[in-house]
């Protein structure tokens, strides 16, 4: 199965120049429905009965955004005292918020636990400072399973060259440190990377923790983190979600009937639930010929979407203004003072891509922009960043205001 569902844009009905003639250029716009549709495949899909899903809410952190996994039954994961602020803002109440950080400072720990949040510690003296905060004794304990899989180097999140969790040839360690301390390993994580799209290799990581888990007694969940990759090219197939569910569950049964006791299984995704629900919308404002490219400049760049210069992520580019335009090969480039600014980009950087004749005013959009889009997107350049829009039920509002020149100062101080 191939990845159709990427080469239209998909907003109820209504058109890229509609919704840009309406909010602005460039603009962030999101699908409520695909959201849901996510979320509801996802969590149906297992044939076991404790199965929680906590957001990565680093994925997306706009609190309607937000609002609409917890209406949907969603926990949260978080791993910054600002992503907790912000989940108990969108309404997440603290049972339901874990707070999984990584190098945190005591007092982002003292942050989580005066609100009751669960931490999970990821080293031994993470876990000495912890016990200083005589905060709740039930915490939760990341392992890294000796493996990672992940679409970039930089999102591989598990292995020996991982800074992430407690290796787990230290698990023994960690488990008599956590008595002598007072505190109750009441959970088990580990998440060994983002854009995983073989489920071998999730099933794999799950096998390796549970192993893990069994050395630990009266656990109560298992979070086996995020990590499921979406297809953000249109050759390429989606995770097989069916086939997942099948093995995780079975998974599960079998852990579970060897441990005495039915844990809760939680899964943390982020790109999965939001990648494919967003699209960045830019206006093209330049177009200018060299003697290897046909450049294309658009009116946002990396300050906006900065996966594609940060890892040589493909994005695929929809060009709305004239779908059915002759295919050109072109650079797509952003308005950023670096040469690197380019939105079509391979692992080596430039990579020329066939996209409908594009022309001066047309808007684009840029799509799976719903992950790590306006979460890592930055003032570079001193640029105002876009504002965001939702669609839900046929309708476009806005959730984000476009910022100003003003904000751009409001924090100086002369
Ligand atoms: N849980 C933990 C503890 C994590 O560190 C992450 C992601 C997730 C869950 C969610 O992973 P996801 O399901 O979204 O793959 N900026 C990169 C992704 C970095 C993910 C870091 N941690 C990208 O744009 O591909």
């Amino acid at each position: 199965m191939v990845n159709e569902a990427i080469k239209n844009f998909n907003m109820s009905g209504l058109s890229c120049e509609e919704l840009v003639k309406e909010f602005g250029s460039p603009l962030y716009v999101y699908n409520a429905d695909i959201f849901k549709d996510k979320f509801n495949s996802l969590k149906n899909i297992f044939d076991y009965p404790k199965v929680n899903i906590y957001y990565a809410c680093k994925s997306n952190t706009n609190l309607n955004i937000m609002k609409i996994f917890r209406n949907l039954g969603s926990k949260v994961d978080t791993v910054s005292p600002g992503e907790i602020f912000i989940s108990l803002n969108a309404g997440f109440v603290p049972r339901d918020i874990l707070f999984t950080p990584n190098n945190p400072s005591l007092d982002e720990m003292r942050y989580a636990s005066e609100r009751d949040i669960m931490i999970t510690i990821d080293s031994l003296a993470i876990m000495n400072d912890y016990a200083k905060l005589n905060g709740t004794p039930n915490i939760c304990i990341r392992v890294n399973p000796d493996i990672g899989f992940g679409h970039h180097d930089y999102c591989i999140t598990g292995g020996p060259a991982s800074k992430f969790g407690i290796y787990f040839d230290q698990m023994d360690e960690a488990i008599s440190l956590a008595g002598k301390l007072g505190l109750s390993i009441e959970g088990i994580h580990a998440h060994i990377g983002s854009g995983i799209l073989k489920v071998d290799h999730f099933i794999e990581a799950m096998n390796v923790i549970l192993k893990s888990a069994r050395k630990i007694e009266d656990l109560n969940f298992v979070d086996f983190g995020g990590g499921i990759g979406v297809p953000y090219r249109p050759e390429e197939a989606p995770f097989d979600l069916q086939s997942f569910g099948v093995k995780a569950s079975d998974l599960m049964k079998d852990f579970s009937a060897g441990y005495g006791k039915e844990l809760e299984f939680h899964l943390e995704p982020g790109k999965y639930l939001t990648a494919e629900a967003g699209y960045l919308l830019v206006t093209t404002t330049n177009k200018k010929d060299t003697p290897v490219y046909h450049f294309v400049g658009t009116d946002s760049g990396f300050n906006h979407l900065i996966r594609p210069i940060l890892y040589g992520s493909y994005h695929h580019i929809l060009n709305c203004s004239n779908p059915e335009g002759e295919l050109e090969d072109v650079i797509v480039a952003g308005n950023i003072c670096e040469s690197g600014d380019l939105f079509t980009t391979g692992p080596d950087g430039a990579q020329p891509r066939k996209i409908p004749k594009i022309r001066i005013g047309d808007v684009l959009a840029v799509t799976n922009a719903g992950s790590y889009g306006f979460t890592m997107s930055s003032n570079y350049n001193s640029r105002p960043r876009p504002a965001e829009v939702l669609v839900e039920d046929g309708k476009a509002r806005l959730i984000r205001k476009r910022e100003t020149l003003e904000d751009l100062i409001r924090n100086d101080i002369i």
